[in-house]
């Protein structure tokens, strides 16, 4: 096939890629962009290594293609970070050890930046609108949100740990 010319916003830097249509945004990502922090695990939306944040909101790349994704504003691992500092999920997945081999580690943390952010929110919407009063999640909450994320090394009551500390 033709390559097309896609104009990506990857981490608040424009960018424009000669792409295959066929290219997942993960494969955009990775091999085109060099942004390798985001993982391929199962390459078929499965266990969520591959989870970046479109427009605040957290999708499998693997299973999207990049042409889908001009002008929307994608966020990876690599773009959490501020000024050399971790983002606080980061910091707080560094704190309470919520990683083993480390390889789901930059998915679990675009896909809990994300939910935090559906919490404030008000996602789903029968939860209450009133930011200040809404209880933070319990860590069944937080277990059944993060349920697309998958670590083989069973790191999760400190993955959960870290959530629920950036949470409070
Ligand atoms: Fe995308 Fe597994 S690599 S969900």
């Amino acid at each position: 096939l033709p390559t097309v010319n896609v104009r990506l916003t990857v981490n608040a830097r424009q960018l424009a890629l000669d792409l295959d249509p066929r290219t997942t945004l993960l494969d955009a990502l990775r091999e085109h962009l060099g942004l390798t922090g985001t993982k391929k695990g199962c390459d078929q939306g499965q266990c969520g290594a591959c989870t970046v944040i479109v427009n605040g909101q957290r999708i499998n790349s693997c299973l999207t293609l990049a042409v889908m994704h001009a002008g929307d504003e994608i966020t990876t691992i690599e773009g959490l970070v501020e000024d050399g500092d971790l983002h606080p999920m980061q910091a707080a997945f560094v704190r309470h050890d919520g990683l083993q081999c480390g390889y789901c580690t930059p998915g679990q943390i675009c896909s809990a930046v994300a939910l935090l952010a559906e919490h404030k929110a008000g996602w789903p919407s029968h939860v209450t609108a009133d930011v200040a009063t809404r209880p933070a999640l319990t860590d069944a909450e937080i277990a059944e949100r993060m349920s697309g994320n998958i670590c083989r090394c069973s790191a999760y009551p400190n993955i959960v740990a870290a959530i629920r500390d950036v949470n409070e």
